[in-house]
C-alpha cells in the first residue's frame, strides 16, 4: 500500500507542536533572539523537525524550515503530510516565503499545515507556485 495517502483524520497536531517547541529549544538565533522550530509528520509517519540556525553574517541564516528539510532528507526522505512551526512563546508561526516554496518541494498530496488562521493547504499558503513540473517545460 502506499504511503500517499489522503488521510489527514489520524495527524496528532499536538505532537507535532510539541516536536517544533522542543526544535526550538535547540535553536542558535543570538543575533535575532528570535528562535523558531518547526516540525512536520512525514508520509510513513515519522516526525522531522528543525531549529532556526543563524550566522554572524545574517544573511546566511538557515531558518528552522530548512534545518527540517534538511533532516528529512537525511532520516530517509519522503514526503510531508502535515507541518507546525513555533515560535519562543510556542505559538504558531507562519512560514516564511522562502520556506514556503522548501515545503513545495517536499509536499506530499493534500499537505496540511497550521497557521495563523487554522488548518490551510499548501495551495493556500503559496498559490501558483512554482515547482519541478516547470524544470519540464520547453519554450
Ligand atoms: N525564521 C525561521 O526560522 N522560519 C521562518 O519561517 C521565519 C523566520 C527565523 C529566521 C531568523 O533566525 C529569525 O526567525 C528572525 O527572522
Amino acid at each position: 500500500m502506499s504511503g500517499f495517502i489522503h488521510n489527514h483524520a489520524d495527524v496528532d497536531w499536538e505532537a507535532l507542536q510539541a516536536a517544533a517547541v522542543q526544535a526550538m529549544e535547540r535553536a542558535y538565533a543570538p543575533y535575532s533572539e528570535f528562535p523558531v522550530g518547526a516540525a512536520a509528520l512525514t508520509h510513513d509517519g515519522r516526525i522531522v523537525s528543525g531549529c532556526n540556525v543563524e550566522n554572524a553574517s545574517y544573511g546566511l541564516t538557515l531558518c528552522a524550515e530548512c534545518v527540517m528539510v534538511g533532516n528529512l532528507q537525511m532520516t530517509g526522505g519522503g514526503k510531508l503530510r502535515a507541518f507546525y512551526c513555533v515560535d519562543s512563546n510556542g505559538k504558531v508561526l507562519m512560514p516564511c516565503g522562502r520556506c514556503r516554496q522548501l515545503l513545495y518541494e517536499f509536499r506530499a498530496p493534500g499537505m496540511q499545515l497550521m497557521t495563523s488562521q487554522g488548518i490551510r493547504s499548501m495551495d493556500q499558503v503559496l498559490p501558483d507556485a512554482f515547482g519541478p513540473e516547470h524544470l519540464e517545460e520547453q519554450l
